[in-house]
């Protein structure tokens, strides 16, 4: 039987991750239950999921394909609703978060398509939510606009291009900028580096963690990418069986015997992925 580390410290591990004493969770899931459907064909995507995510980190959320990890976002975002248990962002249900005035001051989400407004250029895309507001003249929305647009990477020259002239790491960019326009202290990112080539995907983690350490975010990302996890996560989320089966370090994580693990971490792109932090690993290997 698999040994459940529910969200505390892995054993036996070195540099076992502790979770902060004293400090609240962010984010923090209970007894999480998010169902679908109706009568016989209702089923549970998570049955007494618990999960916590601190100030300050960069948390990793894995699993396999169809496990429930944007589900779990968009409960964390406020888009869905418990089915039982509950789920806060700074101690308030997210479902709260969202329906109020200032959501996008809240939490920011990149979604997995980029999901851009195609009828927008780039500058109304990123100034949407401040401009929906309808509190402050439009020179000034644009001028933040334009803040944000130059902290993700890009050039004022960008602004006026429509979201179908912009490669795949500049749509990235764009969503980002978005996500950040009103300040939220809480960023959720859903596969950021998937459908890049790896040069743009090194350029977007380190854009991210450029940006996680000047904003002081605190990001719960969903990666598929072993390279995008070990080159920014402070600690990784598995999620299997319903629930949050493990969370640790990426090192000790990476450790546990299951069977998911095993594949994710120990198969080829997973020792390649980890070789740099084992110091030598891929020295052996040739
Ligand atoms: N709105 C919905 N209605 C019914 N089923 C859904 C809905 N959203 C997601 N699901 C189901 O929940 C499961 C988890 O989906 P998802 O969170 O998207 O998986 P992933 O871990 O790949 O991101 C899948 O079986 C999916 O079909
Ligand atoms: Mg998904």
């Amino acid at each position: 039987m698999t040994e459940v580390m529910h969200n505390r410290r892995i054993e036996g591990a070195v540099g076992a991750y502790e979770p902060p004493q004293d400090v609240k969770p962010l984010v923090q899931a209970v007894d999480l239950w998010t169902e679908f459907g109706e009568g016989a064909s209702r089923f549970a995507v998570h049955q007494d999921l618990n999960f916590d995510v601190y100030p300050g980190e960069i948390l990793a959320l894995v699993g396999g394909s169809g496990t429930g990890k944007t589900v779990l976002l968009r409960q964390i975002l406020g888009l869905l609703s418990p089915s039982r248990g509950t789920v806060t962002v700074d101690g308030r249900p997210s479902r709260e978060v969202i329906s109020g005035e200032l959501a996008a001051s809240q939490v920011g989400m990149l979604f997995q398509q980029g999901a851009l407004y195609s009828a927008f250029n780039v500058l109304d895309n990123i100034a949407f939510a401040l401009r929906e507001q309808g509190t402050l003249p439009d020179a000034v929305v644009r001028d933040a606009a334009m803040v944000k647009l130059q902290m993700v990477g890009l050039k004022p020259e960008h602004a006026s291009r429509m979201p179908a002239d912009l490669s795949g790491g500049m749509i990235k960019r764009v969503a980002l900028a978005r996500a950040l326009m009103m300040d939220p202290p809480l960023l959720l990112l859903d596969e950021p580096t998937a459908g890049l080539d790896p040069k743009g995907s090194d350029e977007f983690c380190e854009l991210l963690r450029d940006i996680h350490a000047e904003l002081g975010l605190t990001v719960i990302m969903v990666t598929h990418d072993l390279d995008t996890l070990f080159a920014l996560s402070t600690r990784v989320a598995v999620l299997a069986e319903k629930k949050v089966l493990f969370t640790g370090a990426p090192r000790d994580v990476a450790q546990i015997k299951h069977p998911f693990i095993e594949h994710f971490f120990q198969g080829e792109r997973g020792r390649r992925a980890m070789a740099p932090v084992q110091g030598g690993a891929a020295a052996e290997e040739s």
